[in-house]
């Protein structure tokens, strides 16, 4: 079985991340979306929170699966079975970071490769920490996450808006 291994961190997922995961599940028998656990970093919605959320988002992809990992991406493949890692890229600017993370990928583990996506024009400039800011500031965020995404993230940052 041919089966992948989608990370991120996902805080929240935006329109760019399930680009990504409907064209990958469409390329791999499996993908398996993995949610960090970065006990370094406080999130704005805790592991489950974003487990949860994707999950809603994705109810109708049967062939992709969502759990969280902690510590080293490429023994979280190993232990699922996923010999290859799926990575988006917006623009030139990601590519230096993501060269350097598939190599060390492929340093630590041999039997693990990284495939790249190009994510499109319309979500070129997308990220999570965008969605995050717009949103503190009771912007509009409809055009960078779902509506359930939405909702949630306006309720952390304790705003209600009228046609919620
Ligand atoms: N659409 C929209 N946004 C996208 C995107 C896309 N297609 N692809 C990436 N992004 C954004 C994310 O929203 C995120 O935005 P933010 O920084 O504003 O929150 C940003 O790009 C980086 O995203 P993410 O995919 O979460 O990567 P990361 O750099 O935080 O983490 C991991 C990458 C999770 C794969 C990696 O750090 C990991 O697995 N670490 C575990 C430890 C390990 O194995 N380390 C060795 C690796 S070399």
């Amino acid at each position: 079985m041919n089966k992948a291994i989608y990370p991120g961190s996902f805080d929240p997922i935006t329109y760019g991340h399930i680009d990504i995961i409907e064209r990958a599940a469409e390329i791999f028998d499996e993908l398996i979306v993995g949610v960090l656990e970065n006990r370094a970093k406080t999130p704005l919605f805790s592991v489950d929170e974003r487990v949860n959320i994707i999950k809603d988002v994705l109810g109708q992809l049967t062939n992709v699966k969502v759990l969280s990992y902690e510590g080293l991406l490429v023994d979280f493949a190993s232990q699922n079975g996923a010999g290859v890692i799926v990575r988006g890229l917006r623009a030139v600017t990601d590519f230096d970071y993501e060269l350097q993370m598939a190599q060390t990928n492929r340093v630590l583990s041999s039997g693990v490769d990284t495939i790249f996506l190009a994510t499109p024009l319309k979500y070129a400039y997308l990220s999570s920490s965008t969605v995050r800011e717009v949103a503190s500031y009771g912007g509009d965020i409809g055009k960078f996450v779902p509506p359930s995404v939405e909702k949630l993230t306006y309720e952390k940052f304790g705003i209600i808006k009228g046609n919620q």
